[in-house]
This record gives structure tokens, C-alpha cells and sequence, in this order.
């Protein structure tokens, strides 16, 4: 996506061949910076402190870091402790595991001298992968926004509301949930999007908003309580959402406050579309209760971040000093709250035979 004019993708080799350059998003929306991973250590860092997030972006990320491991210690032993190192800095997103997983396969039958070249090689794939898969997602999804929009008769813009950000940001390029809103908007069709703001770290208002208005599509930031409102009012045409990692029934594992969403949208008639990377499914869970919910620091509970208006970026405290705060990162949405899953392959029902008929081959072999 373009940012003053200049194509970015969230993460790319830097240019004198020693590191990866990554978007640091925890400056966002308030600075645009860039920064070098030249070590494994640095990758592990940016995504456990989140300068990249997002399911599939944590995922690319982790296969560089691997290589960043690979050209100090090719060993057996050096890549098994960067693989685990990198798959332990977030649990919930399962694309980081088949990242490394994918890297791993790849390096470990040859030479120690060849690793770090195959690793770098495989990286990219992943990264182009993640493009494409995602503009896939935005081809079939924006068939939706076509059939949503007729349905409303051309009238009025088609009204969607999203949770947290699954926009270029979250992923390599394009993003998974909003990638048919960029299409949809590009074709012409009048999307107005509706932002949850995303507590605790608010990648709705800093990230999705960002995006969104760089890209010129109308949108309004709400608070996260909002969207159940909205739809009673016959506000919202259609939810959708990204996931971190959906089972082999179709349950979605998204950011906490997605289920609420999905039960508003149920409770009223409204869609609720997810958008969803192959790489996304775990095909070893049968349901989604299994699935792992990061639980953060507290502190991005009680406190907030935010630009002054003289251009200072200062942290605050919300609650009492002594105030206990819990702080689960993640929810798992039942399949049965799913109208869709759109993913690279087309929509499919969130239900194992859904998910089946589109990846044989996978379902097959879990
Ligand atoms: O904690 P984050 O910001 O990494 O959470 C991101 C999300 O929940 C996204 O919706 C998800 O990763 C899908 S992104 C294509």
C-alpha cells in the first residue's frame, strides 16, 4: 500500500542485504517509522511488543527471524532454539508456528552452510504468498460487498463494521478483512465502515482508521460497545472480521470482543463474514476451546497512549493506582455465529465439511 506516495509492504529486506525492515506500528497513527531487525532477538522482540502484529505479518516475520538466526548458527541445535524462541513470543496466532514450522522443513535437510540462503528464500515465499492469498480474499469477498449492496438496492452506502485491524498492516500486504473493502471501495460501491476502537491497545482507532483514511474510505471510529446499538438500528449491512486461528469446525479465534460482535450481528439479522488465510486453520483442533488465549500485561488495561495536542506522545494512567485488571487478548467466536468464511479458495460455510470441500487435501491429512 502507499504511504506519501511510496509502496510499502509491512516487511521487506533491507536494501544492503543485513535485515529485514519492519513498519513500527506502535508509533502508528501518530509517527511512520521504520525499523531494522538485523538479529533473531530483534525479531522475537518487535512481535512480542507488537511492532508487528497480526496474525499473518507475525508469521512472515518469525520466517526472517529465523534466517536472521540461521546466518550466525546454522547448527541443528541453533535452529531448533530460534524456532522455539520465535514461536514462543505470541500463542494465539497460529500462522507463526506454520511459518517457522514451513522454514524449518525447508533448512533442515541441507548443509549448515546452505541454511540461512534457503531461509531467506523461504521467507519471501511466505511474504508473496500472503499477498496473493489476500487478494484473493479480497476478490471473493468484494463479490459479497457486490450482492450486499444490490440487496440494499444501490441505496445509501453499504454500512460494515469491523473489529481491530485485519487491514495491510496485520498482514504483508492488502490485509485479509478489509482487502474487499479496498476493492469494493476502488469499484465504486459507497462503503462506510464502522471501527470498533479495539481496547485495550486500540488497533481499530490507531491502525484501521489510519489505513482506512489513507486509502480515502469513509469510516467512523466508535467506541467497542457500539456496534450492538447500530445494528439494532439497522446500521450495520454487514460485520467482518480477521481470525488468528479458526478450527477444523469453523470456530474463530479473533481479537477479544469479536464474539460480542458476532451474538449482536446474530441477535439482528446481520452477517458476519470472516476473512480467512488457509494458513489460518488449524487442522489439529476439532473446536476452538483448545485454542491458547494470549493473556498480555495489565498495564495496557489501566493505562492509555496517546498524542497531546502539541505533538507529544505520553502515556496516562485510566484506572485507580491500586485498581486489579485482567487482560485476555483473544475470543473464540462459534461457527455457528459465521455466515462465511471467505478465504483464498472462495466462501466457504464455517463448518468442518465447509472448510473441507475447499482444502482437501489438508482436512485429509490432520
Ligand atoms: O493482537 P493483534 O493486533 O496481533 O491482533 C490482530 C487480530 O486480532 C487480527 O484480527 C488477526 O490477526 C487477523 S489479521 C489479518
Amino acid at each position: 500500500m502507499q504511504v506519501d506516495g511510496i509502496a510499502y509492504r509491512t516487511i521487506w529486506p533491507a536494501a544492503d542485504g543485513r535485515a529485514v525492515e519492519i513498519i513500527d506500528q506502535t508509533k502508528l497513527p501518530h509517527r511512520f517509522e521504520t525499523v531494522r531487525l538485523e538479529t533473531v532477538d530483534a525479531a522475537a522482540h518487535a512481535i512480542r511488543a507488537m511492532l508487528v502484529r497480526g496474525a499473518p505479518l507475525i508469521g512472515a516475520t518469525a520466517a526472517y527471524g529465523l534466517w536472521l538466526a540461521l546466518r550466525s548458527d546454522p547448527s541443528d541445535v541453533g535452529l531448533d532454539a530460534a524456532a522455539e524462541k520465535l514461536v514462543a513470543t505470541r500463542p494465539t496466532a497460529i500462522n507463526l508456528r506454520w511459518a517457522v514450522d514451513a522454514v524449518v522443513q525447508e533448512v533442515r535437510p541441507r548443509d549448515t552452510g546452505a541454511r540461512a540462503e534457503a531461509a531467506f528464500a523461504k521467507a519471501g515465499a511466505i511474504s508473496d504468498e500472503d499477498v496473493a492469498i489476500n487478494r484473493a480474499i479480497g476478490e471473493h469477498g468484494l463479490e459479497l460487498f457486490k450482492r450486499a449492496y444490490a440487496e440494499k438496492g444501490g441505496q445509501g452506502p453499504l454500512n460494515v463494521l469491523t473489529h481491530c485491524n485485519a487491514g495491510w498492516l496485520a498482514t504483508v500486504d492488502w490485509g485479509t478483512a478489509l482487502a474487499p473493502i479496498y476493492m469494493a471501495h476502488d469499484a465504486g460501491i459507497p462503503v462506510h465502515v464502522w471501527v470498533d476502537e479495539t481496547r485495550p491497545r486500540n488497533q481499530g482507532a490507531a491502525l484501521t482508521s489510519w489505513e482506512l483514511g489513507r486509502h480515502g474510505v469513509p469510516h467512523k471510529v466508535i467506541v467497542d460497545n457500539t456496534g450492538g446499538l447500530l445494528m439494532q438500528r439497522g446500521l450495520v449491512d454487514l460485520c467482518i472480521t480477521g481470525t488468528d486461528r479458526t478450527s477444523a469446525n469453523g470456530d474463530v479465534c479473533n481479537k477479544i470482543g469479536t464474539y460480542l460482535k458476532a451474538l449482536a450481528a446474530q441477535d439482528n439479522g446481520v452477517p458476519f463474514y470472516v476473512a480467512l488465510p488457509g494458513p489460518t486453520i488449524d487442522w489439529t483442533l476439532d473446536d476452538g476451546t483448545r485454542i491458547p488465549i494470549e493473556e498480555r500485561d495489565r498495564r495496557e488495561v489501566t493505562h492509555l497512549t496517546g498524542q497531546t495536542d502539541d505533538g507529544r506522545i505520553e502515556t496516562v494512567r485510566v484506572t485507580p493506582p491500586d485498581a486489579e485488571a485482567a487482560n485476555y487478548g483473544f475470543d473464540v467466536t462459534p461457527a455457528r455465529l459465521v455466515t462465511g468464511l471467505i478465504t483464498e479458495r472462495g466462501v466457504a460455510a464455517a463448518s468442518h465439511a465447509g472448510l473441507a470441500g475447499l482444502y482437501p487435501e489438508r482436512a485429509c491429512t490432520a
